[in-house]
């Protein structure tokens, strides 16, 4: 199925931290992939700034590698990498002082739509707001799109929230969660709301419990610093999990549209329950493949910080009350493996006795890898010998099912660039949802500070800490398996 591209208006795009891992990673191929299938139209612009005093160039060869390291080389003709450099430019900019934003200012078109890219430290986002508006260079619409971590706490986030609202509106700020753009958490919604199906079951009537869970293979390595200060319940709680969680919890919103989405999520984040010590398990792996652990690769022997948690939360609300939402997210695990699984309670009363096992219905909503739905659904068992119960899938992956390419699912950022484009803030966290996913996280974290509690150590290659498993076997349940 060949999908239709719309293109964007006109834009100039500044990426400031140009020259940064995220912009080399992610934000330069995303534009390339949308200039290839011609979204990108061909007078728009990319102008990356950063300290460096490089010339155009410079910072074009720089990018061209970077398309290189990145995408496969199948994917990016020469002729089409040429022509995509062509649009790319440079400015040297002291974020903090006053060189380069002339030269900014004169680069900027009135006419076009303008985007602000902060790909840089929290620290800069005041200084580069407000040289942005000192100088002239942003028009009464220009978006600004900011990176996570937005804050590390509720009152950073707080303080970040004033800064950018010193000088923006909150209608142009897009703080960027890629989980939001990534397809099946899209898809979330496309299967709540446009199906008749789930949602008259979607409450705890018939809902047991949902898992979510955000297995990944890789460890800290070469992100120490930054990671040892967050650890996995800053890192991918607040934020992406949170998200998730909303996406699954939150009441139909009215329109599509930014704040009624945004509206909703609110709403969920504010109706979880403080969460209890008992509920919650910590863990840090022992060893990878290198014979490392988590405490030789942060360089920090006395390390109290996750790398793997799991939570069960409680959304109080009528929907929701007394359905457990059980979260687990680690580093360094059997797999790579992002799902959510929705189990529904078992069948009232069995006409077909006890022997029959207990069956249940599973609806998974995988992420990666393999995006699709699977559906576990109660048959009989083929053959002669009575009445036997067994699960089966209704499995769709969507590469199968929409006949698509999985390369040809566009990557998250790739999305979330051109929604900023266009002006649809509906993928992107309000400046309050952020903040009270802070208010709920703050207390936990300030928890086990007054406790004084240590993560239990896990194998790498592992499915996390024992205590993760109790969370749940303590109730009657058991997680979904990661599988290799
Ligand atoms: C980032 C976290 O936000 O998300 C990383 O900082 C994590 O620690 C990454 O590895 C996971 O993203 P994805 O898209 O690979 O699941």
């Amino acid at each position: 199925m060949v999908s239709r591209v719309i293109p964007v208006d006109e834009f100039d795009l500044v990426i400031f931290g140009g020259t940064g891992d995220l912009a080399r990673r992610k934000i330069l191929p995303a534009l390339f992939r949308r200039f290839q299938t011609g979204q990108m139209t061909k007078d728009s612009r990319i102008i990356g700034a950063a300290r460096s005093g490089y010339s155009n160039e410079d910072y074009r060869a720089e990018m061209k590698a970077a398309l290189e390291e990145f995408l496969e080389k199948e994917s990016r003709p020469a002729r089409e990498v040429k022509a995509f450099l062509e649009r790319v430019h440079y400015v040297s900019i002291d974020a903090t002082g006053k060189s380069g934003w002339k030269e900014l200012k004169a680069l900027m078109r009135p006419g076009v739509v303008q985007a602000f890219y902060f790909s840089v430290a929290p620290s800069l986002f005041g200084p580069l707001a407000e040289r942005l508006q000192e100088w002239k260079c942003a028009l009464k619409d220009a978006r600004l799109v900011v990176e996570k971590p937005f804050g590390r706490d509720l009152e950073t986030a707080r303080q970040l929230n004033k800064t950018l609202r010193d000088y923006f509106d909150e209608s142009q700020i897009y703080r960027i969660d890629h989980y939001l753009g990534k397809e099946t958490v899209q898809n979330l919604m496309a299967v709540r709301f446009g199906n008749m199906l789930f949602e008259p079951l979607w409450n705890s009537q018939h809902v047991d419990h949902v898992q979510i869970t955000v297995a990944e293979t890789v460890g800290v390595n070469g992100r120490g610093a930054y990671y040892d200060k967050s650890g996995a319940m800053r890192d991918m709680v607040q934020n992406h999990l949170m998200q998730l969680l909303c996406l699954i919890a939150m009441e139909p919103p009215s329109r599509f549209d930014p704040d009624a989405v945004r509206d909703e999520k609110l709403k969920v984040i504010r109706a979880l329950d403080p969460v209890p010590a008992e509920n919650i398990a910590r863990g840090q792996y022992v060893s990878d493949d290198a014979g490392e652990s988590y405490l030789d690769q942060v360089g920090n022997p006395d390390s109290a910080t996750e790398s793997f948690i799991a939570l069960k939360i409680q959304v109080s609300n009528w929907r929701w009350a007394g359905v457990p939402f059980y979260l687990r997210t680690g580093k360094k695990l059997k797999a790579r493996q992002s799902e959510i699984a929705i189990v529904f309670k078992d069948a009232p009363h069995s006409i077909f006795g006890q022997d029959v096992g207990r069956h249940r219905n599973i609806l998974t909503i995988r992420l990666q890898p393999n995006e699709g739905i699977n559906l576990r659904v109660t048959i009989k068992e083929p053959g002669p010998g009575g009445m036997r119960l067994v699960d089966v899938p209704l499995d769709m992956t969507f590469k199968e099912a929409l006949g698509a390419e999985s390369d040809d699912i566009a990557d998250a950022y790739e999305r979330l660039i051109m929604d900023v484009i266009r002006g649809n803030q509906t993928l992107f966290m309000r400046g309050d949802e952020v903040e009270a996913a802070w208010a709920w996280t703050d207390p936990i974290i300030a928890g086990w500070k007054e406790r004084g509690d240590r993560p239990s150590p896990y194998d790498s290659g592992s499915t996390g800490p024992e205590d993760a498993a109790i969370l749940l076997h303590r109730e009657g349940r058991k997680w979904r398996e990661i599988r290799a």
